[in-house]
């Protein structure tokens, strides 16, 4: 898009400007909000082009047309999120919500002054190195931040911000529900009442593992950790954790701190996977750490499948060793390994970690005030890189 005009126009004068001339940011300025009550601003629609919407956009301050920050929304975010963004940004929006490939994400990025990306979307050192100079910060509706390479970021002067805190509370029922949806084997019952194949009962039916008053092993005491472990405790479970540092005793609340994760592992009858997927932990739940978990334990991940080697994790599914597992996210999304499906004792989730309604508006609000900060000239509060 690089030498396309925008076309600008105020109550009394009207014109355009080269998007490759660099409307934001010129050398060494940032964009300030005009002052202008939002809705006097004018909004034009350039042509739809495969049901991406091109929005062009500007403010008039004292007569002088401004032009808003230009960024590119990868994936169709909440009705309020992109009505937010309509209105303080001129955006480009993928309306049929399609997954950019490499050269679609780099195409659409030209003459952008910021990119709001998902997961979904790779910024590998490869795409990050290819970024035209105009991208300036890459916003993420997200709180794992494994989909960019963030030395890349850094090395090309981009600022990445992630959206922690508001997924805390969701991402944490989901763990409780893999727990008791592993436990109780909630999807083997379930698909049994469907099919119509319950037929029987007997005091050996359907038996599975009480979690009630057991241990549990909270691997990374993060912020999403934390609210687990307050809702592990819900069911009085003993709550342990491994984690790079300790808590504060406030934070802890008589959680046992175990600083070697092998150290950890053989106490717990639960272990659940909060940290982020970095160099370092990816696929640290390998063989001989499952080893040295108990019989009949239960595996639950929220986190990321890049932790787990799928190898050794079916095959203690499937020795005995493990009573079940509860998956949210998996290496290879979508999908996952298609080896846990043919497993009665997985209980799967298609990564809903944060998809309610909320808590998808708290990140859509979050990653806009990362975008609002910079683009004001401030710190955007939760910038990664
Ligand atoms: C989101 C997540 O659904 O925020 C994260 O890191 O894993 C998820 O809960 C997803 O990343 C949105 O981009």
């Amino acid at each position: 898009m690089a030498g396309e005009l925008l076309s600008w126009e105020s109550e009394k004068t009207r014109g355009e400007r080269s998007v490759a001339s660099g409307v934001w940011p010129p050398a060494g300025c940032r964009w300030r909000r005009s002052g202008v009550p939002h809705g006097s601003a004018r909004m034009l629609e350039a042509p739809v082009r495969s049901n991406v919407r091109v929005r062009r956009d500007k403010q008039s301050k004292g007569g002088h047309a401004m032009a808003k920050p230009s960024i590119l929304v990868t994936r169709r975010l909440p009705e309020k999120v992109q009505a937010r963004i309509a209105r303080d940004y001129a955006a480009e929006f993928n309306d049929d919500d399609h997954i950019f490939t490499s050269d679609e994400l780099l195409r659409r990025c030209a003459g952008k002054d910021a990119v709001l990306p998902c997961h979904s979307e790779h910024f590998t050192a490869e795409v990050i190195d290819q970024l035209p100079d105009s991208v300036k910060i890459i916003a993420n509706f997200s709180v794992g931040v494994d989909h960019v390479d963030l030395e890349a970021a850094t090395r090309r002067g981009i600022v990445v911000t992630n959206t922690p805190d508001v997924l805390s509370d969701a991402t944490a029922e989901i763990a409780l529900l893999l727990t008791l949806g592993a436990a109780r084997r909630a999807s083997e019952g379930e698909r049994l009442v469907r099919s119509g194949g319950w037929k029987d009962w007997s005091p050996s039916f359907m038996v599975g593992t009480q979690v009630t008053g057991k241990t549990v092993g909270i691997v990374g005491m993060g912020r999403v950790g934390q609210v687990a472990a307050q809702r592990f405790r819900g069911f009085d479970m003993q709550v342990r954790y491994h984690n790079r540092s300790r808590l504060d005793p406030a934070k802890e609340q008589g959680a046992v701190y175990h600083p070697d994760l092998d150290d950890l592992l053989g106490h717990c009858d639960v272990v659940s996977l909060h940290c982020p997927a970095t160099a370092d932990s990816r696929g640290m739940v390998n063989a001989d750490r499952l080893a040295r978990m108990k019989d009949g334990a239960i595996l639950v991940n929220t986190a990321r499948g890049a932790l787990i080697d799928d190898d050794a994790l079916l095959e203690a599914l499937t020795s005995g060793k493990f009573a079940a597992a509860g998956l949210d996210v998996f290496n290879g999304e979508p999908g996952g390994d298609p080896r846990y499906r043919e497993l009665e004792n997985v209980f799967l989730l298609p990564h809903i970690g944060s998809a309610t309604v909320d808590t998808r508006n708290a990140m859509g609000d979050r990653a806009l005030d990362n975008l609002d900060s910079f683009f004001g000239g401030r710190e955007p509060g939760d910038r990664v890189a």
